[in-house]
């Protein structure tokens, strides 16, 4: 069971169930269906429930976004975000993994956390504590935030500048490193109760950071986890989004509606990533989706036609306004959206430069809520679509939104996955490891081809592999 595409067997396709800690999330207005369940996001047992179930399924993981700030573009106010529960209110996604890692074992967990308003020491700390706890699942997806109203909650003046929060994630991320891999060495921590040495005081080693945006000066509190470095997702795709991913993350989730559109950005990311030194497969690709399935063609579309009477794509509007940073309620509905350079996702705003839509386009795309790609049929049906999509355009694999919770992610474990495995494009049991080599079958640590090696303790950097392969062996 192998995911690398340098052997001749049609790679198998990576899963992550796309969720929030909130009530809407993508698909919006589908909390008031009857027997939608998000309103309980707030019990620790809808969590466990789900990750159990998404276990299961063999998902690779569930991959949490995140906001800070709300959406209060779409007609300059928030009574509609409000109403209709549009990431608000929305909980912090952390809280939710010890519990989940507890009543798992291989289900993966990419934790979305902006880096603008966190402390890297403090957010290293957190997350190599969790990857401890999860015993080597944790990853995180790098954001650093595009709204305004974050800002203002924070008490900054105003959103950074595109590119600056680029150039602050860069530093954010090498002061992180340093405390991640630079600080204990692999074998500093002994245990040795006779000897009373817990840790080794010569294999500490103090960081050291002078930046333009932090400074840090000690030893890191956090004794190496599994994977030491969690791993690393990231989201944007404007060109500087793009040079940040392709040379840090090891998986990227990108939008797209069209294969040729998602093709381009495929080919792209991979040829960045090689011109960065790294391994074209070093990134595992994700394309955001949403499945509405059932047990023959004609029930999945009597499925979609229910849901839709529960769906709200004004509220997707909602939420596309602060993405794209545009009030879009001051549009009428067959008027074309004129393209106007704002400070939000770039890669989704460009929409509006390459194409021309109108509101209606937008209401259209979000039939049920959301602006995903819509995939509609028995499980054969869409297990078909799914590797179609991924054969014509060379991604990983998808980030699969939810409509109605949790019965969307029941309908797609009994009716696709089956369909996907008998086609051998899914596995059938999870490997041993943590989730980095769950994803690369290359160990637990981040390889010496990434950045994060000019950052490694000359021991750590050198012991790394072989003290991996021990751990393997064992
Ligand atoms: C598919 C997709 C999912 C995203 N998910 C989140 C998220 O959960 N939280 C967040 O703050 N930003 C999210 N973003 C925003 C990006 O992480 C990034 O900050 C933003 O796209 C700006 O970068 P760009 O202009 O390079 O695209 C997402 C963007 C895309 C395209």
């Amino acid at each position: 069971m192998t995911n690398s595409s340098t052997s001749n067997t049609p790679k198998k396709i990576l899963l992550n169930a796309f969720d929030m800690n909130s009530v809407g999330h993508i698909n919006h207005g589908l909390w008031t269906h009857p027997r939608d369940e998000s309103h309980r996001f707030n019990e620790l047992s809808y969590w466990t429930d789900l990750a159990q179930t998404l276990e299961k399924g063999l998902f690779d993981g569930l991959f949490i976004a995140d906001i800070t700030g709300v959406y209060d573009v779409y007609q300059n106010g928030i009574d509609l975000t409000l109403k209709e529960s549009i990431q608000l209110p929305s909980h912090d996604p952390t809280t939710l993994v010890s519990a989940m890692a507890a009543v798992t074992q291989n289900l993966g967990f990419g934790i979305t956390v902006n880096l603008s308003y966190e402390s890297p020491y403090q957010f290293a700390r957190r997350f190599a504590s969790l990857d401890h706890l999860t015993q080597g699942r944790i990853g995180w997806n790098i954001v650093t935030g595009y709204l305004d109203s974050a800002e203002r909650l924070i008490g900054q003046k105003g959103l950074k500048d595109h590119d600056l929060r680029y150039a602050q994630a860069e530093e954010f991320l090498e002061l992180c490193y340093k405390f991640w891999e630079g600080s204990w060495e692999n074998d500093a921590v002994l245990k040795d109760k006779k000897q009373r040495i817990f840790t080794d005081p010569s294999k500490v080693h103090q960081v050291q950071h002078q930046g333009q945006f932090y400074q840090s000066q000690g030893v890191f509190q956090v004794s190496p986890s599994s994977q030491r470095t969690p791993v690393l997702f990231q989201a944007g795709a404007s060109p500087r989004g793009l040079t940040f991913a392709t040379q840090h993350a090891e998986g990227l989730f990108i939008g797209g509606d069209r294969p040729e559109k998602i093709k381009q950005q495929v080919d792209q990311i991979r040829n960045q990533a090689t011109a960065q030194g790294r391994n074209a497969e070093a990134v595992k690709i994700f394309v955001g989706i949403t499945v509405v399935t059932a047990e023959t063609d004609e029930l999945a579309q009597q499925k979609l036609d229910e849901y839709i009477r529960y769906a709200s794509p004004e509220a997707g509007l909602a939420h596309f306004s602060s993405s794209v940073g545009m009030d879009l309620s001051q549009f009428a509905d067959n008027e074309t959206i004129p393209y106007q350079q704002t400070n939000s996702i770039a890669s989704v705003n460009n929409k509006f430069k390459e194409q021309s839509i109108s509101k209606n386009d937008l209401k259209a795309q979000h039939v049920l809520g959301g602006r995903y790609p819509l995939i509609v049929g028995s499980g054969a049906t869409v297990a078909e679509k799914l590797i179609q999509l991924m054969d014509d355009t060379g991604i990983d694999g998808f980030n699969l939104t939810r409509t109605v919770a949790p019965e969307s992610h029941h309908d797609f474990i009994q009716w696709v996955i089956p369909q996907l495995q008998q086609r051998g494009r899914y596995k059938t049991a999870y490997e041993n490891g943590s989730l980095r080599h769950k994803l690369f079958q290359q160990g637990d640590r981040l390889s010496a081809s990434h950045p994060v090696q000019q950052f490694r303790c000359q021991s750590t950097a050198s012991t790394s592999n072989s003290n991996l392969n021990q751990k393997q062996s064992a």
